[in-house]
């Protein structure tokens, strides 16, 4: 949001003067309307270039591009999911709405999930894994892969929080079989709220269009009785939010040129701090570093540093944390009946109750306590990642707020 200027200001400019804001419509043909700048087709095709995938549907936030991932993968009653334990509440909310059971496992020193306990949480109901690549780093994709082939289940990449990150080369969210992304304003390039779901494949293509808009094929140009899969919903982007997507995509690489210098450098200055280390990336190049994350040696000198700087542990630190969703740990739902919580044994052919609680992930609480992020591109005091550098901030100002950290951490770490 900080790096909004002229430039998103003349593609909104453009598409005002048009008199056009709906996505649909004909450039050519005897309907075609000169008004029709198909920004929202055009950000598709971008993101889904860049991405190395054939398609992409814009949607209006990166919950709905998860909750339509799940529907064109036909996810629903019966089935489970698998999910990290340090993840955003959008990913389980669209598994809970899809009528699915989130299944939580453990995450490992790269703050996403870990292989192994997804191996161990996979049941003949599990359909999906879930990997978030949590605060721009991508989770070890190659091992999650295997799993999900070897037991024939889909991947999906939840990559709000990872867009422009890479992986041994590839795009974050053209690895599974379906990714998304957000744009809402935390993220890397935003459009106030939005989100995309791609793929490589054309048959979950249709059916994500068609969940995101009433059943309807891509691009609809009529009623199309008939025709229709099955329901949809409307989810649709609009071509003023695609005119400042486009400028804001504009700007990715110069943006993550900088989130990377600024993180490399803020590294530098506090790495040789006695017993600080700092979480495992799986791609140094190919990571947004929008988040520098530190292990210190226990979860009592971790809170000391964080109240030093006025920021908490990881742990305490918000919403991110499965421990504090209440939501799924009191599975409240907005209806009476509870499902799918309660009617999971009617659909998967089993009498099993499903039950969340709090240190339920015992190795994720223990590693989720001893650390500390220090946001680079971004500083929300008050919500998840308080102390941190802008992106605005030039080098002299990394140095000084490392130095800041230094201080504080110097009187634990010894
Ligand atoms: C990991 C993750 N998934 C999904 C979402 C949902 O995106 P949106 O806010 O665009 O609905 C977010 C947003 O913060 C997120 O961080």
């Amino acid at each position: 949001m900080e790096l909004v200027g002229e430039e998103e200001i003349q593609e909104v400019l453009e598409v005002l003067r048009s008199g056009y804001l709906f996505r649909y419509g004909q450039a050519t043909g005897p309907y075609a309307d000169a008004r029709f700048l198909a920004k929202v087709c055009q950000c598709e095709q971008e993101i889904a270039r860049y991405a190395g995938v054939r398609y992409a549907v814009a949607v209006n936030s990166g919950t709905s591009a998860l909750l339509t991932a799940l529907a064109a993968l036909g996810i629903g009653p019966g089935d489970e999911v698998i999910v990290p334990g340090f993840t955003f509440i959008a990913g389980i909310s669209s598994i809970v709405y899809a009528r699915a059971i989130p299944v939580l496992a453990e995450i490992d020193r790269t703050f996403n999930l870990d292989a192994e306990d997804v191996k161990a949480k996979i049941t003949p109901h599990t359909k999906a894994i879930m990997a978030v690549h949590m605060m721009g780093n991508p989770a070890r994709l190659n091992e999650l892969k295997k799993i999900a082939d070897d037991h024939a289940v889909a991947l999906i990449e939840d990559c709000a929080q990872a867009f422009g990150a890479s992986y041994r080369g590839r795009v974050a969210g053209s690895i599974g079989r379906m990714g998304t992304y957000s744009f809402n304003v935390y993220k890397t390039i935003t459009s106030g709220d939005g989100g995309m779901v791609v793929t490589d494949d054309e048959d979950l293509y249709r059916r994500a269009f068609a969940f995101h808009d009433q059943g309807h094929s891509p691009l609809r140009t009529g009623v199309e009785i008939g025709e229709r899969p099955f329901f949809g919903l409307d989810f649709r982007f609009t071509e003023l939010q695609a005119a400042v997507l486009l400028a804001q995509f504009r700007k990715l690489p110069r943006l993550l040129e900088r989130l990377r210098a600024n993180k490399k450098r803020y590294k530098e200055l506090i790495s040789d701090l006695p017993g600080l280390e700092f979480r495992e990336i799986t791609d140094e190049q190919g990571e947004c570093s929008t988040m520098l994350t530190l292990i210190l040696p226990s979860a009592e000198i971790a809170r000391k540093i964080a109240a030093e700087l006025g920021t908490k542990v990881v742990a305490r630190a918000g919403w991110h944390v499965y421990n504090n969703m209440e939501q799924l740990m009191q599975q409240r739902t907005p209806t009476a009946v509870p499902c799918p919580f309660s009617c999971f044994g009617r659909y998967a052919g089993e009498d099993r109750e499903i039950r969340y609680w709090q240190g339920m992930l015992p190795r994720t609480d223990a590693l989720l306590e001893r650390a500390l992020n220090i946001s680079i591109g971004v500083s929300d005091p008050g919500l998840s990642s308080g102390y941190g550098v802008t992106i605005r901030d030039d080098a002299e100002s990394v140095e000084r707020h490392a130095m800041g950290f230094r201080r504080a951490a110097e009187k634990y770490l010894r």
